[in-house]
């Protein structure tokens, strides 16, 4: 049995679904879903659904960095017996934009475990829905920086494959840190296009200031994880615009592009 936290999310629920369909048995748990209701802050309401589990996905969110801690969540999933954990975490802690606590609490568990560092998600695109939907227009900073946006399917089904420690030739999950990122960098002007082509209609792109993205992110995200946002999408390093090969190394195919997102979610922008 494995159990994943997030469930609900961009990646969780892709991943429930992947595991699923090989057969796993999966226990799904966040808050507020339809699985198990668990309060990583509060990491003795984890206790109950560890039984027997074979590994966890630990998915730390925004909400959880405000007032939890990892170490505490790894000492309950430790004494359960658990022997494998898969972390996601992000590309910004190995370029150390973000500090590396919670894979150091990972890494210093004595557990298997596998950490994943994504890029930019493709479905950070749901920031535009509304407008899209509504006023058939979008506004993001830094239009035409290029990032390897990657699908959370695709970060997903990787995540998938490490919890069922399935080893290939060339492909070690255990004490691994995989960079997963999509197949070609993309910048927000060009995701507008894509965009417009799902929705075949002309979508009004403009470019937005630091300050102006600044004040729409703070609303949603801590401060420091703000700033750090911005720098990524403003100023990547050269690590953070490559394409990283670990995707394709995992599952064997290319990584999905952001038109193959869009075109899954094409009904949340028309
Ligand atoms: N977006 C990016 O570009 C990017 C890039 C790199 C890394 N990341 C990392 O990816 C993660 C976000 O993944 P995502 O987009 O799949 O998340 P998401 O869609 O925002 O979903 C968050 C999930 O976590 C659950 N959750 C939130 N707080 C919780 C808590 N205290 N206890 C238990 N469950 C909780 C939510 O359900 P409930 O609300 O019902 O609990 C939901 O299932 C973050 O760790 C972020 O740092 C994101």
């Amino acid at each position: 049995m494995i159990v994943i936290t997030g469930a609900t999310g961009n990646v969780g629920r892709p991943l429930v679904q992947s595991l699923i369909a090989v057969g796993e048995d999966v226990v799904p748990v966040s808050r507020r879903g339809e699985g198990h209701q668990v309060d990583l802050t509060k990491p003795e309401t984890l206790k109950p659904v560890l039984d027997g589990a074979k590994a966890v996905f630990l998915l730390t969110s925004a909400d959880f960095m405000a007032g939890g801690n990892l170490q505490d969540v790894i000492d309950v999933v430790r004494s359960a017996g658990v022997p494998r954990v898969v972390l996601l975490s992000s590309q910004g802690v190995g370029s150390k934009r973000h500090p590396s606590l919670h894979e150091d609490a990972v890494t210093g568990s004595g557990l298997d475990w596998t950490i994943l560092r994504p890029g930019n998600f493709a479905s950070n695109a749901f920031q535009w829905a509304d407008s899209v939907r509504t006023q058939r227009a979008m506004a993001a900073p830094f239009a035409d920086v290029a990032l390897p946006t990657v699908d959370p399917a695709d970060i997903a089904e990787v995540a998938a494959s490490a919890l069922r420690g399935s080893d290939k030739a060339g492909v070690s999950h255990t004490g691994a840190i995989h960079t997963l990122t999509g197949p070609v960098a993309i910048s927000p002007r060009e995701q507008a296009r894509v965009i417009e082509t799902a929705v075949g209609q002309p979508v009004q792109f403009t470019e937005l200031s630091r300050e102006e993205a600044r004040a729409g992110m703070i609303r949603f995200m801590p401060e420091p994880v703000v700033e750090a946002t911005l720098d990524v999408l403003g100023a990547p390093t050269a690590a953070e615009q490559a394409v990283s090969p670990d995707v394709e190394k995992v599952l064997g195919r290319q990584p999905r592009t952001f038109a193959d997102w869009v075109t899954r979610n094409a009904a949340a922008f028309r």
